[in-house]
């Protein structure tokens, strides 16, 4: 069993302009590295340091030069994870393009991994676009964790200092780390002892 600190991804789901997402990601970065009992190693992956291209190369060729730049930047960061909180706010009834694209640019990164969610909404709170990555996630082999956080109309739930009003969202975020970290730990142990084949 590794005593090593676990890497966790806050990948930041939505790269629109004005957006709410850095408050919604800040804060959860602060919880995470808040948990002294967790050993979390936090990194915040914002997609929008990274746009990506949303054409594909065809099969066997290799992306353009820029995009390979491009990803080099972000994914031997989701390779280092041994865990990932993904912030999502809800479009459309379902989760970002941006966060998508993102996710179908990698494969083995995601593999054998947990994901916990952070989002973010009107009056579903971004549940929906949870639900439906969460099917995304297991065509990747990702392990979701079954304890969210949800803001339900988040635009009055965080004060000034980008805390969560309601300290139920603290609760809910410890819950949903608590079980990253199991998820983590043991999935980790798992690999060292047995390499998960794809
Ligand atoms: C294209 C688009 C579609 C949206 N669709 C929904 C929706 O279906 N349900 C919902 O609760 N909120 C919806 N919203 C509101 C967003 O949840 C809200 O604007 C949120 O702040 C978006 O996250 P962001 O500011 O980090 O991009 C939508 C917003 C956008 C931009």
């Amino acid at each position: 069993m590794s005593s090593a600190p676990l890497r966790l991804a806050v990948l930041v789901g939505s790269t629109r302009e004005g957006r709410f997402a850095p408050t919604v990601a800040g804060w959860i970065r602060d919880r995470a590295a808040a948990r002294d009992d967790l050993g979390l190693d936090v990194d915040v992956v914002d997609l929008v340091e990274t746009p990506l291209p949303t054409v594909f190369p065809a099969f066997g060729q290799p992306p353009a030069a820029d995009t390979v730049a491009l990803l080099a930047e972000v994914s031997p960061r989701l390779a280092a994870a041994d865990a990932f909180v993904v912030v999502t706010p809800e479009y459309n009834h379902s989760f970002p393009a941006a966060l998508k694209n993102a996710i179908d640019w990698h494969g083995p990164e995601w593999h054998a991994k947990p994901v916990g969610f952070v989002s973010y909404g009107g009056l579903s709170g971004g549940l929906r676009a949870v639900e439906q990555l969460r099917v995304v996630l297991a065509e990747l082999h990702a392990v979701t964790v079954r304890d969210t956080v949800s803001f339900h109309g988040h635009w009055d739930k965080f004060d000034a200092d980008g805390d969560a009003i309601d300290p139920a969202a603290n609760a809910a975020a410890d819950a949903m780390l608590d079980r990253l970290a199991w998820w983590a730990h043991a999935l980790r142990d798992a690999k060292a002892a047995r390499p998960y084949a794809a």
